[in-house]
């Protein structure tokens, strides 16, 4: 504990309070106390302590009163009761009404310490919970995804929009693309951002499972359903669920989904009651929905009810611009991470960067910075500090693009010869083999143009 706990007693037994307070302090707890309730409801109901141990019977205010005051003004507060000899009902009445714990009269201070610390230590634990909310705020604003290309100034202006609302979003891309990234800002953008953000990758979880899991189940429902449980969607309750994989359910799975949708309601596996939901549906998808529609794989309407808004994300091949900043982004965030200065990216390296196709979209870049600063050993990226199948990447050539690219026949020629080269592991008799001119011929070839690449051994100057 950093600074001492706030503690509030609230009694009105001067004497008791005496004992309580002295005890404590004693034990590490800054404590302020109030023998009169009413006075006690203002600084109480404000969040100014951490813990309020108020006895339940007390003329003027019952403490059950000053309980609901505090669940409503100060929800992180933590109340502890304490209930006459023998009351039983009016403890289970306090724990109904939000209270941690109750003590009964007469306890001794030892047993009084126990309550006092285990509700501390669920305090500091929720306060824990809050900052890291906090700092994923942070971490997913807006801010945090990185692109100045066109195509991604558009999907900044439609999260600012969607968050605004509470439509239901659908975000398509391939993988690695930021679909998650672009949901949580959706999420943390909005006025929902203090409620959950309840992640679930339909993919993953067995089919069989996957209507308890969404909607929760009651005791008994089946084998092996000993409690109730709730369910993802009333665990996002006044927050955002995001269906992660959403091509990926199951075609029976989809209709109970789409009720879900349209009657703001769900239904726990073994139950006959609904329970109204208010939850904001964000989905995402690497596949193709409408192929999957008109293949009979996924349904037309529930494909309207998710896909109000949709947001596609440009693969990063498609928005080249944005490769510096986000090897500028991801260089700072490891070398901060790695307590080590940020290197330079020469203009040989960016290159190799910038001709890549990055199948793995921008998770790949991400990697691939990480483990190259983990590579060099100074103060800049070398192009061989990046990955061989990187930097030996060569463009497939078609027509179009050698004209695109405006390659000479001898360009043309050059290149050949070097993939030839490449494919033969650098020997020079089977590469002229192939290309039907005489090993003298390849290995001038090879001088001339500096094809080797380090390639073959014999060839360095
Ligand atoms: N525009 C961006 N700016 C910064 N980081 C990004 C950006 N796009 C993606 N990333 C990073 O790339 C990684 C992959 O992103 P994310 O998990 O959101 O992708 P995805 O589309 O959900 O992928 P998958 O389909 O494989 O689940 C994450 O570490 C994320 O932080
Ligand atoms: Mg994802």
């Amino acid at each position: 504990m950093n600074r001492p706990l706030r503690v509030a007693i609230i009694d009105d037994d001067a004497g008791m309070i005496q004992v309580l307070e002295k005890h404590l302090v004693k034990i590490g707890y800054e404590v302020e106390t109030f023998l009169d309730p009413l006075e006690a409801t203002d600084a109480v109901t404000h969040g100014s302590f951490s813990i309020v141990i108020t006895d339940i019977c007390m003329p003027g205010l019952s403490g059950l009163d000053l309980l609901k005051d505090i669940r409503e003004n100060s929800p992180y507060t933590t109340v502890i009761c304490i209930t006459a000899f023998g009351s039983v009902s009016s403890a289970v009445e306090a724990m109904h009404a939000g209270a941690y714990d109750y003590i009964s009269k007469p306890f001794n201070l030892s047993e009084f310490s126990l309550v006092v610390n285990k509700a501390a230590e669920r305090y500091t634990l929720h306060r824990e919970v809050e900052q890291l909310r906090d700092q994923l705020q942070q971490k997913y604003s807006m801010s945090n995804i990185i692109g100045k290309s066109p195509g991604m100034v558009r999907i900044f202006e439609t999260i600012n929009r969607v968050a605004r609302s509470r439509t239901n979003a659908l975000i398509v891309g391939r993988s690695g693309t930021g679909k998650e990234l672009v949901a949580r800002a959706i999420h943390f953008n909005g006025d929902r951002a203090a409620r959950p953000f309840v992640a679930v990758n339909c993919g993953a979880i067995p089919e069989d499972l996957m209507e308890s899991e969404l909607f929760g189940h009651v005791r008994g429902a089946f084998t092996g359903a000993v409690v109730d449980t709730t369910g993802l969607f009333r665990a996002a309750e006044g927050g955002t669920l995001f269906l992660d994989e959403i091509g990926d359910m199951p075609f029976p799975m989809q209709a109970k989904l789409l009720r879900v949708i349209e009657d703001h309601q769900v239904r726990p596996v073994g139950s006959t009651e609904r329970i109204g939901i208010d939850v904001r549906l964000i989905c995402a998808t690497n596949k193709k929905l409408d192929v999957a529609v008109e293949r009979g794989e996924f349904r037309e309407d529930l494909l309207y009810r998710i896909n109000v808004i949709t947001i596609s994300i440009p693969e990063l091949r498609e928005r080249q611009e944005d490769i510096p900043l986000l090897v500028e982004y991801f260089l700072h965030k490891y070398a901060e991470q790695m307590g080590r200065s940020i290197p330079a990216v020469p203009r040989e390296t960016m290159d190799i960067l910038l001709r890549y196709p990055w199948p793995g979209n921008v998770r790949e870049l991400e990697n691939v910075m990480e483990r190259s600063l983990l590579m060099c050993d100074n103060a800049t990226i070398e192009p061989g500090d990046l990955p061989l199948a990187i930097r030996h990447y060569e463009p497939a050539l078609d027509l179009q693009s050698i004209e695109n690219a405006r390659l000479s026949i001898l360009d043309l020629e050059n290149k050949y010869v070097a993939h030839v080269l490449k494919k033969t592991g650098g020997d020079v008799e089977e590469a002229a083999d192939i290309l039907g001119i005489s090993v003298d011929a390849v290995k001038a070839r090879i001088m001339e143009a500096q094809l080797d690449d380090g390639l073959i051994p014999w060839s360095k100057p």
